[in-house]
């Protein structure tokens, strides 16, 4: 593609943003909670939304590929779209394919009473498009389909390269689905690089690739005590208390300075390359702010001798997420619950994996289980840590075309958070993969008023059309 032909294509994104926002604000209407199965349809309903529009914009055997299966009757389905005909180079080298990736589905919405407006009723305010999925990911995944929409329109029909597109709805619930998919149907996601827009910018302005993220295991601790919920009063002291039980487990998996006890949880643990260090050090990061502003608590905590970013980006972590069960309603209810359970993930960072560390911590569990209670330790689901070559022409062409729309050097950090597919492109697919994401560090993911500054939701795109033109370049 020549540099004006790509200039029209920049041209067409800026002159349809008002379009592209409101195509967006459908898309973000349709309350695509993977992890709650009252929303299967509307679940559905955004994958065959996605499809459809990739359909009008000149995609080729655009497909939902099903994911449910007798043991995984709940799994959501996958989109696909393909346009392989890009001209070869000059040299007679075919074109390249990149496999553009994306995530239809979101996390709940809920506490709901927190939102400003509606999570399922996009709202524009500040130049910012609030909504559940805004920026995770429909809005980011939106920008690829844009900027496909943008070369195909000035192309007459054609792309600067071959493309794939492969859309998942299993994506915040660990994206078994696609995982299953990439490992027996890998050759047909063939490509050269997969591009994944989900990711963060360090800060506003700062065009940002992300090089690495945490893996995880979420997992359930059920406790059972007696055979069924007691009177408290008639019972109480005489009989195990699962609640007390599972508090006392969850007391000895970490200690007061954020140490994880589990036995050998540590050993796989790769450090950051001292120029990784040094690069993060340069970064602009101010803790003071980010304890104030981003984070809101009175003080922070952590590992010692560690900073912040080496805190979120290569360490792992033991969180608990929730203990659902026994009495939470309005007022008083004197019982002694039956069972108990507790949420309880760990992100994972190179070279640790999900399955040895899920063994350590079950047998850790085990091992500390108080009297009078059983115990059951559950994965629910888990995905692998990455960290992704920077030394190839993708990375470069990412940088370039960020270097146009926003002016400036890109920086490469790591992510906190796991995409449990991008491991699977680099193990399983072989590819490189470049993570070029516009989010911000105050868009609220997974929390209430989640947000995408529209300005980066342009920015975005145009990056992405810079992007597919200079890999087919
Ligand atoms: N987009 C996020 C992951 C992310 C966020 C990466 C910020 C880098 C920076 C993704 O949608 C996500 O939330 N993933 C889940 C995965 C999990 C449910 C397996 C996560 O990290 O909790
Ligand atoms: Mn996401
Ligand atoms: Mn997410």
């Amino acid at each position: 593609m020549t540099t004006t032909a790509t200039m029209a294509a920049v041209k067409f994104a800026q002159e349809n943003q008002e379009r592209f926002v409101e195509e967006l604000k459908a898309l973000l209407r349709i309350p695509s909670v993977s992890t709650l199965p009252e929303h299967a349809k509307d679940v559905r309903a955004a994958a065959e939304f996605v499809a459809a529009e990739l359909k009008r914009i000149g995609m080729e055997h655009v497909r939902l590929i099903e994911t449910a299966t007798k043991e995984r009757p709940g799994g959501h389905p996958l989109v696909y779209a393909d346009w392989l005909n890009a001209a070869p180079a000059a040299d007679g080298r075919p074109a390249p394919t990149v496999l553009c990736y994306g995530h239809y589905d979101v996390q709940p919405a809920e506490p709901l009473d927190e939102w400003k407006s509606p999570p399922f009723e996009p709202t524009v305010r500040d130049g910012n498009i609030y909504a559940r999925g805004a920026v995770d990911d429909k809005g980011q995944m939106w920008m690829h389909v844009k900027a496909l929409e943008a070369l195909f329109s000035v192309g007459e029909g054609r792309l600067p390269v071959n493309v794939r597109v492969i859309v998942e709805g299993e994506e915040e619930v660990g994206g078994e689905g696609i995982a299953m998919f990439v490992r027996e149907h890998g050759d047909s996601l063939k490509a050269d690089v997969a591009l994944v827009s989900d990711t963060e910018m360090f800060a506003p302005e700062l065009p940002t690739l992300c090089v690495g993220l945490r893996g995880m295991i979420y997992t359930e601790i059920e406790v059972r005590g007696a055979r069924t919920d007691l009177h408290s009063g008639m019972y109480g002291g005489a009989v195990p208390n699962p609640f007390v039980a599972l508090a006392q487990v969850i007391a000895k998996l970490k200690d007061a300075d954020g140490r994880i006890l589990i036995p050998g949880f540590y050993d796989k643990v790769v450090s950051p390359s001292a120029d990784e260090l040094k690069a993060w050090q340069a970064l602009p990061f101010d803790e003071e702010h980010y304890r104030e502003t981003e984070v809101g608590s009175v003080s922070l905590t952590g590992e010692a001798g560690y900073s912040v970013l080496e805190r979120t980006w290569a360490r792992p972590t033991l969180d608990v997420h929730g203990m659902p069960g026994g009495f939470t309603g309005a007022g008083a209810k004197t019982v002694i619950p039956a069972k108990a359970l507790a949420k309880v993930s760990m992100r994972l960072v190179p070279d640790m994996t999900p399955a040895e560390s899920f063994a350590k911590y079950k047998a850790y569990v085990e091992s500390i289980v108080p009297a009078g209670v059983e115990i059951e330790v559950r994965m629910i689901h888990s995905g692998d840590p990455i960290v992704v070559s920077t030394d190839n022409a993708y990375v470069k062409a990412a940088t370039e075309a960020m270097h146009t729309v926003f002016g400036k050097e890109t920086v490469f950090v790591r992510g906190g958070g796991s995409i449990p597919i991008v491991g699977d492109f680099v193990r399983e697919l072989k590819i490189p993969t470049v993570m070029m994401g516009f989010g911000l560090p105050d868009d609220n993911l997974h929390a209430p008023n989640e947000k995408f500054h529209l300005a980066n939701f342009y920015r975005g795109i145009e990056s992405i059309v810079l992007f597919l033109s200079g890999v087919g370049a």
